[in-house]
């Protein structure tokens, strides 16, 4: 029933693929998340590396075939124990085996479990993991307090959502219901949605008395990605609450604004004056990755054996280029067919856009945009002026 696959440095065995895959597979498995895995490894390499832990414990509660879990106790340095879960009993057999094919048997702990059980159950503070590992269907809504709760100080959560409709405002009401905020439809809306769920897993750990220190965060494909570093005490979390807030968007003149707090602001568009801005939020309005840690992780990108090597780094390369810019981003295509001109190469708006001060960088988001501190009045000067140069 189950075939032998290579991914990383692990043989394993798991279930033949349907077209899409689903949660209705015997056991879940999705060779489109590989580039999730690959950088959890070589996140967990640089995080590890920096912080100079060994005897390391990492929970996987979602483990699926634990092709996860393998890898990280078998292609991450200084690893003591991986403690896998999942509360499908095929899962479990399949782990077991996958466990064995690898050699691994001291070193994986399994758990047939929910996830939330096996996690409280590692809540007291000698028990607590090194690394939280949430790779959920959809929402990780349900496991992030007791995620929470069996960290560490100084611990690193990884969390990954695959409910982007509901994070980039499709499903407008899910998105507050589930998250406690107000998404936007904006040409922005992949970032708002990494922002949104950042923000509410941030205010989470806060309530617990931990501040999340975002390392590294993406969206690409069907999901959103974090990793965020638990600091223990009231000032960690102050600073980290202190970087929530919302993101303003003028329906008009598509300025954006952002706001530091919770208090919301009413007042007009500050660019054009009228009364049409749009909140987002509260969301995260800090940096959502650290840029030093983002080179870090592309040195182990070099040093491992991952499959995703190439569209990994690029997508780290773009991540460490505009993770100190500015909020939000414009999307040039869009800009170009409302002005009716051709888009000029990249390169040169990016280049001019600089030569004046102003911050501006190609973003991971999408390959139609850029993140500058410039605004759509002046991206629309620079489009007719270079078209005109054409
Ligand atoms: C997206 S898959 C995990 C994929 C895996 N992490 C990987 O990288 O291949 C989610 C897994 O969570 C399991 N699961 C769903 N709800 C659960 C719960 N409440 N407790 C424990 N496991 C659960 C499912 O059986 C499934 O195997
Ligand atoms: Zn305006």
């Amino acid at each position: 029933m189950f075939e032998e696959h290579r991914e990383g440095e692990v043989t394993f065995l798991r279930p033949p693929l349907p077209k899409v895959p689903t949660a209705s597979m015997p056991v879940f498995y999705n060779p489109k998340s590989e580039l999730n895995r690959d950088t959890t490894i070589i996140a967990l390499e640089a995080f590890l590396l920096r912080s100079g832990k060994s005897d390391v414990r990492v929970c996987t509660p979602l483990a699926g075939t634990g092709v996860r879990a393998i890898r990280i106790a078998k292609e991450v340095s200084g690893i003591k124990k991986v403690v896998a879960g999942d509360a499908n009993p095929t899962a479990i057999e399949l782990i077991e085996k996958n466990r064995k094919l690898n050699d691994l048997t001291e070193k994986i702990e399994i758990h047939h479990s929910g996830a939330n059980r096996l996690l409280t159950q590692y809540s007291s503070f000698h028990q607590r993991f090194d690394v939280i590992d949430i790779d959920p269907f959809g929402s990780p809504r349900e496991f992030v307090t007791s995620a929470i709760s069996a960290l560490k100080p100084h611990g690193l959560l990884c969390l990954t959502a695959t409910d982007m409709p509901v994070l980039v405002g499709i499903r407008h009401e899910t998105c507050i219901k589930r998250y406690a905020a107000v998404p936007q439809k904006t040409e922005y809306a992949h970032e708002l949605a990494l922002r949104i769920l950042l923000g509410w897993v941030v205010r989470e750990a806060a309530a617990q008395d931990m501040g999340l220190k975002p390392l590294l965060s993406f969206s690409i494909d069907h999901y959103v990605r974090l990793y965020c570093e638990a600091l223990e005490g009231d000032d960690n979390t102050w600073t980290a609450v202190s970087q929530l807030g919302y993101i303003g968007h003028c329906k008009i003149c598509g300025f954006r604004s952002v706001l530091h707090g919770l208090t919301p602001s009413y007042s007009p568009c500050p660019h054009c004056q009228t009364d049409t801005m749009q909140q987002a939020g509260p969301l995260w309005v800090g940096r959502f990755a650290e840029k030093g840690f983002i080179e870090e992780v592309i040195h182990q990108a070099d040093n491992h054996t991952i499959g995703t090597q190439k569209r990994t780094i690029s997508l780290l390369e773009k991540l460490r280029d505009e993770v100190e810019g500015p909020p939000t981003y414009y999307n040039l295509h869009n800009l170009a067919d409302r002005l009716n001109v051709p888009v000029p190469p990249f390169r040169i708006i990016i280049d001019e856009l600089r030569e004046t001060n102003e911050f501006c960088s190609r973003t991971h988001f999408s390959p139609h945009a850029i993140r500058t501190s410039a605004t759509e009045e002046r991206l629309t000067k620079l489009l007719l002026k270079l078209t005109k140069e054409v």
